[in-house]
């Protein structure tokens, strides 16, 4: 295990905000001084396009973007030519959606979802159904977001063709038996699609040991810059999926006629010059999280969330709606007090949090209620923390918490 009070000092906001308790890693990570410096390194030493430039600059550059593919190949376990850069999870699922609409649906066809997800993961299929005549149709989760295996045989059926699924919610935190699933999905003859922007950042994630066939994650979530995003395909999958954007670097040759003949993936679906910066970012972010070991990172979080839920299970003015759930954010409400006016009164204490429906709208179908405050916790974070956030929640009320602007 590491120390985390060594590991906070990578981190130039931690240094530079002694005050703040940041508890709102689901939204964003802090960026440590190697993703600082490979950025900047970029900006101060070799500033150039990629693969457009046949000069010293520009090959190094080609080389840093090159070499982020394959970091990011061994942190997610695939081949390098199955990583596509995209601009953030969004983009990534855009292009999974688009593709899938194009090259493996028809109309009638079924793509299979819960009430839990983001609406990165809804909103794209919910236009697939709209304008193409797909289906989108909900599996059951329990009452912390959990799709139980059970369910989704129950849910499965012929027209069913894709199953779309967070691995980690990112309100609940619920952890979905994706290798399961997509094996229930693979029985079926259906594609899984994994939504991995809050379980990359924080657990070993190995896609073929998964079995899934397509998944993004975010940089910013993961410690990188922000705008990069991932885009994971097997590898015959991306070949046969058509890109959202058509440009320069993704084209192999295009002729008058209006005939495009487009590169291979994953160089086709990366039109237009790309964020080279945030590539190389995400590149170090993802060694600075190797070097600190994946497993590392998910054994110390689960004890700090362990150790914040005895804690505020304690507090007779918090409703605490994910207790069971080992990993992820801790999802409450201080009773009769409207989320947003508590999360402002922890912010007056220097509490960073996150309230209101956290961008996934249907789910107060699950819990209830569709105003929640979220404390997403990360690897550098600490007890201490813990104990100053209860305190402060312990003193939340209707009287003290309204009114409180930034
Ligand atoms: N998707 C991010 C969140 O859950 C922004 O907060």
């Amino acid at each position: 295990m590491f120390d985390v009070n060594e590991i906070r000092k990578d981190f130039p906001m931690i240094m530079n905000r002694p005050d703040l308790i940041y508890f709102d890693n689901g939204a964003t990570t802090y960026k440590p001084q190697a993703v600082i410096d490979a950025v900047t390194g970029f900006y101060t030493g070799y500033t150039s396009n990629v693969e457009r430039g046949d000069y010293e600059t520009a090959a190094r550059a080609d080389k840093a973007y090159a070499d982020t593919r394959k970091i990011i190949a061994r942190f997610i376990s695939c081949d390098p030519k199955e990583v596509v850069f995209t601009a953030n999870i969004t983009a990534s699922l855009n292009q999974i959606a688009y593709g899938l609409m194009k090259n493996f649906l028809k109309p009638g066809d079924v793509i299979l979802t819960t009430e839990a997800e983001h609406a990165s993961n809804l909103l794209p299929w919910y236009r697939m159904e709209k304008e193409y005549g797909i289906r989108v149709e909900y599996i059951p989760v329990d009452r912390q977001g959990v799709c139980h295996t059970e369910a989704v045989r129950r849910a499965m059926h012929e027209n069913v063709k894709v199953i779309a699924m967070a691995h980690v919610t990112n309100v609940l935190g619920s952890v979905q038996p994706i290798k399961e699933i997509a094996a229930i999905a693979h029985e079926n003859g259906a594609l899984m699609v994994m939504d991995g922007a809050q379980s990359v950042p924080h657990r070993k994630i190995d896609v073929k040991d998964l079995d899934v066939d397509l998944m993004g994650f975010s940089s910013h979530k993961m410690c990188g810059p922000d705008g990069v995003g991932v885009l994971y395909g097997k590898y015959d999958i991306l070949q046969k999926m058509d890109p959202v954007f058509l440009g320069g670097g993704m084209n192999a040759r295009f002729y008058p006629d209006g005939t495009i003949v487009l590169k291979n993936a994953p160089e086709k679906f990366e039109a237009g010059t790309p964020n080279i910066e945030g590539v190389i970012g995400l590149g170090a972010a993802a060694e600075y999280l190797m070097s600190i070991g994946m497993d590392n990172i998910m054994a110390y979080e689960k004890e700090l969330r362990s150790y914040f839920k005895e804690k505020i299970e304690k507090l007779d003015n918090i409703e605490f709606y994910n207790p069971d759930n080992e990993t992820g954010p801790v999802t409450f409400n201080a009773k009769g007090v409207f989320a947003q006016d508590a999360a402002g009164y922890l912010g007056s204490k220097h509490i960073c949090v996150r309230s209101g429906n956290h961008c996934a709208k249907i789910l107060h179908e699950v819990i209830g209620t569709d105003q929640t405050i979220r404390a997403s916790l990360y690897f550098y974070n600490t007890k201490e923390e813990v104990d100053r956030f209860i305190e402060a929640a312990s003193e939340i009320s209707l009287e003290n918490a309204i009114g409180i602007f930034f």
